[in-house]
């Protein structure tokens, strides 16, 4: 018997073909034995042309796994594939005449040519946003074409064009994110007149993704409204150093570099330099870039932190503080519109409770072992747990020796410190928070523990000697946040330039 060699996905080889229809998977298979397609149509769409391989199914006879396609099967699925066969070739077809037909128009645009008409008063050039004062009054307006409806050959709308505008070379190639200056009389549209202009559906094409658009309007609305929140109850903003010599959290995310000789870093949070202006500032914000070496493509290299540093508090306020008021503008509405501010107060959970949880759901590490106290509870469980309790999670006070070196620790139980992170569901921690070590001896001996040498921290370290005071504060990763808040899938959909592990462009 002889069998044809067929070449499929990644080049490789394959002289047969399964197919499941449970348990095979058409984005993620091969058509292997070990990767199965879930269904036949895939398998022949990837061959592309016949002969096709033999095709092996889900066997229905006891103790056999596989078995040959039936003819009549194969009959259908190899109907089905002449069928997407002849649309391909009908809309490639169909393409290459619209391509035609389009360069046709171009030609014949080319030949009409728009002037300004000099008996018309000269435009004041504006911005879309002043416009409501000069009704009545000629402007000039520069923008991008967000949204934009033919209507037959000779109108269209992103304002009203008509005739010439429409039939001239510029006009014919306009298209969305293209850039426009725009003359003409303001006035009001006619009552009950108002064009098709579209919603936000009109936007979605092959070409332009709205998500990418919106995400980032939301983000600097939520920028914006940390920035109110903190304002508004007396914060100053400060803008502390990117390139340092201080570890803050897990050395092994450091992204270091040479600095005119000397070993530097890309900064992993400002809390330290925070902490350094307390005693002039007081409560105090940043919101700026910090970077993390991270080996994972879920997390991000560079990501947006917005942190905050309280004096004269308690843990209790500092747990109370981190209360997220939801900016719930139309902006978070429209992007998730199911979106429901989470109740207050959030629920809290010793991490020595997680653990019991753990134990409880049965939820075991890979040695088949569970979770036991000073062990850091990695992110699948964390967010298996946080998922599945579905809501807020205060995840509160972790062992000494899972935590960073700064933190205090609890004055009830010295083995545990004052320290907090916010889990989310859907996206797991956005925010870690905790107070901080005041006592000049116990933050040295906190540096011996860690293996951190305390030389290039003694701007941190001394102001433990020249006088301190009980303070606290939290760093909220602004991704994970809008993540959360507008219900996307993967961080990277509320960036605007994404860097992860192998990724450094553009
Ligand atoms: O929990 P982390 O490491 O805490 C700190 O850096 C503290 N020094 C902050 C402070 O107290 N001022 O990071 C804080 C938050 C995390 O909860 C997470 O939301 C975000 O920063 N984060 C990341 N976001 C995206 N990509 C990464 N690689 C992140 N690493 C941390």
């Amino acid at each position: 018997m002889s069998l044809e060699v067929t070449r499929v996905a990644a080049g490789m080889v394959l002289a047969e073909m399964y197919v499941l229809d449970r348990e095979g998977d058409d984005a993620t298979g091969d058509g292997t034995k070990e990767k199965q397609f879930k269904i036949g149509l895939k398998a022949l769409m990837t061959v592309g042309k016949e002969p096709f391989p033999t095709i092996y199914v889900d066997s229905q006879k006891e103790n056999e796994r596989w078995d040959v396609i039936s003819k009549s099967q194969m009959k259908n699925i190899k109907k089905m594939w002449h069928r997407e066969q002849m649309k391909t070739e009908s809309q490639e077809k169909r393409e290459a005449e619209d391509s035609l037909r389009r360069e046709k128009n171009l030609e014949e645009a080319k030949k009409i040519s728009i002037k300004k008409d000099p008996s018309l008063p000269e435009p004041k050039c504006m911005k879309i946003g002043a416009l409501e004062g000069y009704r009545g009054r000629r402007v000039k307006v520069f923008g991008w074409v967000h949204r934009l409806c033919r209507q037959g050959k000779n109108l269209m709308f992103l304002c009203v064009l008509s005739d010439d505008l429409c039939l001239c070379y510029n006009g014919v190639d306009l298209s969305t994110e293209s850039t426009v200056a725009v003359y003409e009389t303001l006035n009001l549209i006619p009552k009950g007149k108002l064009g098709p202009a579209g919603g936000a559906d009109n936007l979605i094409n092959k070409e332009s993704d709205i998500d990418v658009q919106l995400n980032n309007r939301a983000r600097s609305v939520i920028t914006t409204c940390f920035q109110e929140h903190f304002f508004d109850r007396g914060y100053y903003e400060v803008t502390s150093p990117t390139l340092v010599q201080t570890q803050v959290e897990d050395g092994s995310t450091l992204f270091k570099l040479d600095y005119f000789g000397e070993q530097a870093f890309l900064t992993q949070s400002s809390q330290l330099y925070l902490e350094t202006c307390l005693p002039s500032l007081g409560d105090m914000f940043c919101i700026a870039q910090s970077y993390r070496a991270e080996q994972t493509r879920r997390h991000l290299a560079g990501y947006t932190h917005v942190e905050a540093e309280c004096p004269f508090l308690t843990f209790e306020d500092l747990l109370n503080w981190l209360v997220l008021k939801s900016p719930a503008g139309s902006t978070v509405s429209d992007l998730n519109p199911n979106f429901k501010p989470p109740k207050w107060p959030f629920k809290r959970m010793n991490y020595t409770d997680a653990t019991v949880w753990l134990k409880e759901h049965d939820v075991q590490k890979e040695d088949g072992t569970f979770y036991e106290f000073g062990e850091d509870i990695p992110e699948a469980p964390e967010r298996l747990m946080t998922d599945t309790i579905n809501e807020p999670i205060l995840l509160c006070r972790f062992p000494v020796e899972i935590k960073s070196f700064y933190m205090q620790r609890c004055p009830e139980e010295p083995r545990l410190t004052e320290s907090v992170d916010v889990l989310m569901p859907n996206v797991g921690e956005i925010v870690g928070g905790s107070m901080r070590i005041w006592d000049s001896e116990e933050i040295l001996a906190a540096c011996k523990r860690e293996g951190i040498d305390r030389t290039p921290y003694y701007w941190y370290t001394d102001q433990r000697k020249y006088g301190t005071c009980l303070h606290g504060g939290y760093g909220l990763g602004l991704e994970r946040f809008l993540t959360w808040l507008l219900n996307r899938y993967h961080i990277r959909d509320v960036c605007l330039y994404p860097w992860f592990v192998q990724r450094c462009k553009p």
